[in-house]
């Protein structure tokens, strides 16, 4: 077989079939590759008119189909089938060829696997990329590790295909090795984290103020004319005055309260654990969705007493709906600082170096998080490329102190009614921990030392104590 495709995709189930047309409706000669040859030949069939295409239905037959330095790209299932499909590739290239990862890895295999191939002269390229699969199709946001050298090649080609804001690629070298994976991995956590706290808005709309669905979407589209315009925002309003057409009540009261999980936002909870990252918005919401499909535990608590529920008038609910806007604001401005700072804490614990304002500016389209809000974030680490936090910025500060007072009231309307709010709460008690003066961690301190002897500092003098606990003075 002739070599003339500049890029190769193997797995052709959703993902990888619009990655694959995507390449080829931007002018790349693709070859495509399936374990099963049925979906090759089906890619073909129904697409093969949008470009140049080369179907391949043995490995071998792929590979020679590639201009060299080869680039190979695999798109199927996370984990052992991702190794099995490096192992049945790596032998058939050559020192210089690349293999890109554009399925949903954990960093740590991207990391491992990109070591293990750089030691037999493959470049190894973990890309997260998001935006499901019709961002794979019209343009998703991409964020590769890997390489520098293995950027210049495929980056161009990555750029081509993602989605573009104001003219600017949503696609960049985000890190080496596993770095893509891991932005991609916190992209979602966020992602949890943004839904939850849109989720408790919804609910504190409804149960508080006493509003529809059809009116809370209306609220929603409001809201997305202002600072939260956003893609979830936007498809939260649809969602909310879709009516089921079997029973003609609105769709979401018709759905069970059981929310899925493919497991990202949990990757990320256990990854801050160990990094020893705060991201208490992000655990709260991955939390939330364990707790919505515990059935026999919400069984035993339901009929528990709750909230004392009173009527807001009209007046009332309107400045409610205001509060509950910044409320959530502020909450959202807290998840990001949390996953951006998770990125920071990890770029040091594996020596990436990570230009968070770039990651905002590739996540400003394509992607699930999709925001105006994200080139407010662009433009803040353009300001000060070394902020600490989000809240270092001068805006965003502003926007906090003005959002604190409303915020506070939402989440004590919310305890004294019962209406659950974690993501919320979680976000102000962060807010409050870190602009406290003193926190009760001395007093923990002083429990280590009585209990186990483990010393504490002093905020008075240098060096390391321990009490003779039990003995006087
Ligand atoms: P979907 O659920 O949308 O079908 P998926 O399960 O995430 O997608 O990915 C399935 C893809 O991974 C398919 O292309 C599958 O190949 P088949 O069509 O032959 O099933 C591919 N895949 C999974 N395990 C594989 C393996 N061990 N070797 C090669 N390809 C594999």
């Amino acid at each position: 077989m002739q070599a003339t495709a500049q890029i190769g995709v193997t797995g052709l189930a959703v993902m990888g079939r619009n990655l694959a047309r995507n390449f080829a409706r931007n002018g790349y000669t693709v070859a495509v590759h399936n374990r099963t040859p049925a979906r090759t030949k089906a890619l073909i069939e129904d697409f093969g008119h949008e470009g140049t295409f080369v179907a391949a239905e043995t490995a071998e037959e792929f590979v020679a189909a590639l201009e060299r330095p080869r680039l190979l790209m695999i798109m199927v299932q996370a984990g052992a089938a991702t190794d099995a499909v490096i192992e049945e590739f790596a032998p058939l290239l050559e020192p210089g060829d690349m293999i890109i990862d554009g399925g949903n890895a954990h960093f740590a295999d991207t990391r491992r696997r990109e070591r293990a191939l750089r030691e037999r002269g493959i470049h190894f390229v973990g890309v997260g990329v998001s935006g499901g699969e019709e961002g794979a199709l019209n343009g998703p946001s991409i964020m590769p590790g890997g390489s520098p050298e293995s950027y210049a090649a495929l980056g161009p080609m990555l750029e081509k295909i993602s989605a573009k804001v104001d003219g600017e690629p949503c696609a960049t070298h985000v890190g080496t090795d596993g770095a893509g994976h891991f932005v991609k991995m916190v992209h979602n956590g966020i992602e949890y984290a943004d839904m939850q706290l849109i989720g408790e808005a919804y609910d504190l709309l409804r149960q508080v103020a006493g509003f529809s669905p059809a009116t809370i979407a209306e609220i929603f589209r409001q809201w997305n004319k202002g600072r939260l315009d956003s893609y979830l925002i936007e498809i939260t309003a649809e969602v909310l005055s879709h009516v089921d057409a079997a029973t003609g009540r609105p769709f979401v009261d018709v759905v069970a309260d059981a929310a899925g999980q493919k497991g990202t936002g949990r990757w990320t909870v256990q990854t801050a654990l160990e990094l020893g990252s705060p991201v208490t918005a992000i655990a709260q919401a991955t939390f939330a969705r364990a707790a919505s499909g515990q059935s026999a535990l919400r069984a035993a608590y339901r009929g528990l007493p709750g909230g004392t529920n009173w009527d807001l008038t009209p007046y009332e609910a309107e400045r409610f709906t205001a509060q509950v806007e910044q409320a959530l604001y502020a909450s959202k401005l807290i998840a990001y600082d949390q996953g951006w700072k998770m990125i920071l804490d990890a770029a040091k614990e594996f020596g990436w170096k990570i230009d968070l304002g770039a990651v905002a500016k590739i996540w400003r389209g394509g992607c699930i998080v999709r925001a105006a809000f994200l080139d407010r974030i662009r433009a803040a680490y353009a300001a000060d490329p070394r902020l600490v936090s989000l809240l270092s910025d001068a805006g965003f500060a502003s926007e906090i102190a003005e959002a604190q007072v409303p915020w506070r009231e939402v989440i004590a309307t919310a305890a004294r009614r019962g209406v659950p709010v974690p993501a919320f709460s979680a976000a102000l008690s962060y807010y409050d921990s870190l602009r406290a003066d003193r926190l009760p961690a001395a007093l923990t301190q002083g429990q280590r030392d009585y209990f186990g002897a483990h010393t504490y500092r002093r905020v008075d003098r240098e060096g390391s104590y321990h009490t003779l606990w039990g003995t006087p003075g």
